[in-house]
């Protein structure tokens, strides 16, 4: 039977304007000096056309790039709801483009779910993680939610941002609830390390306990594409150096691609720890499941409110003995 993926991850935009220091693609994109330009019409309206006769369950415009500056987004959000009216379309954001006239323009595409990517538990921890300034993004954050309010909007604005050091989880919980209040969802995760992309610096980065030193099944190459603006068709959002090549839409049709030898050998590899520890960049890959606390688990902890003023002392103490983990 040939497989066909349920989620299309793709690149609006070539490049991004911040440069996290947990990301490679703002760092990358400096030293490559690559110029930003949209994804052609026509990549575009092949990805449409490959699509249009399949099941397809997300669709996220976030590879590797900053989204919201390419103008055409709203359009092409239009575009994917009416070939795929049954499609989560979902959106990741640096949020520093985020505008009103942005916000509206996405709403009445028809946007699903709206992520903010942020780190701002204050000032400084924010401005050194993702180098964009941070009276900006919670400006446009707080926009955001309020005009989510105003107008009764039904699309769920997601708050996201990384466990990584510099931070306590007692101030992502002051952090979390206080987003609440505005009427945000939040979501805490590990850091992932970019399937070995930062090499042992990236034990200075992250925090918490790891469950086992051993690659993780990925359920990636079995369910989600990635395909660059350029048509390039790339394993995942971590194969920044394009190591394995896999095809191009505008050479290749999707089924072809995602059925091919390569493609094959990344599938199986997931169900074979043998395999697995001889796939590029899969060997090296550090995800949420690969930790102690998970992403669910971490967010149930930071978005936990306490009134009593004693109830929430004694919270706070558990936090800090759960933030060893
Ligand atoms: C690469 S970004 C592209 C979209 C947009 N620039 C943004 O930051 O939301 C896509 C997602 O990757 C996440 N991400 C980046 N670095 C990460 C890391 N080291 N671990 C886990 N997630 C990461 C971001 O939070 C974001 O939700
Ligand atoms: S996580 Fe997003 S905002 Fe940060 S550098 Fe990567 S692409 Fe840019
Ligand atoms: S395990 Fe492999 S496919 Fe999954 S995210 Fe890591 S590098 Fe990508």
């Amino acid at each position: 039977m040939m497989l066909f993926p349920k989620i299309i991850e793709y690149q609006p935009y070539s490049i991004c304007n911040a440069n996290c220091t947990y990301c490679p693609v703002g760092h990358l994109n400096r030293e490559q000096k690559l110029k930003g330009n949209s994804i052609s019409q026509e990549v575009f309206e092949t990805l449409i056309e490959q699509t249009k006769s399949q099941k397809i369950e997300r669709v996220s415009p976030h590879l590797n790039c900053e989204p919201l500056l390419c103008k055409e987004l709203p359009d092409q959000i239009k575009t994917w709801k009416k070939y795929h009216p049954n499609a989560i379309i979902d959106l990741s954001t640096n949020a520093v483009f985020l505008n009103e006239k942005m916000f509206l323009n996405l709403v009445d595409a028809g946007l699903d779910i709206l992520e903010l990517h942020y780190m701002g538990v204050n000032k400084d921890y924010h401005e050194k993680a993702m180098k964009t300034n941070y009276e900006k993004v919670k400006g446009n954050v707080d926009l955001a939610l309020e005009l989510k309010k105003k107008y009764n909007v039904k699309m769920d604005i997601v708050v996201f941002s990384h466990r990584l050091k510099g931070a306590s989880l007692s101030q992502w919980n002051d952090f979390a609830t206080s987003l609440q209040e505005k009427g945000a969802r939040i979501s805490l995760g590990p850091l992932w390390n970019r399937a070995g992309w930062y090499g042992k610096e990236f034990e200075k980065k992250r925090k918490g306990i790891l469950k086992s030193n051993k690659p993780y099944p990925c359920p990636k190459p079995w369910n989600q594409i990635a395909v660059e603006h350029d048509g390039e068709v790339v394993l995942c959002s971590l194969d920044y150096k394009k190591v394995v090549k896999i095809g191009n839409i505008l050479k290749n049709n999707i089924i072809d691609i995602w059925n091919n030898e390569v493609m094959k050998r990344y599938q199986e590899g997931q169900n074979d720890i043998k395999k697995l520890k001889k796939l590029d960049l899969c060997n090296e890959c550090i995800r949420g499941g690969r930790y102690l606390i998970n992403e669910a688990t971490l967010t149930k902890l930071v978005t936990k409110k306490i009134e009593n003023p004693i109830a929430k002392l004694f919270y706070k103490k558990y936090l800090q003995v759960i933030d060893l983990f």
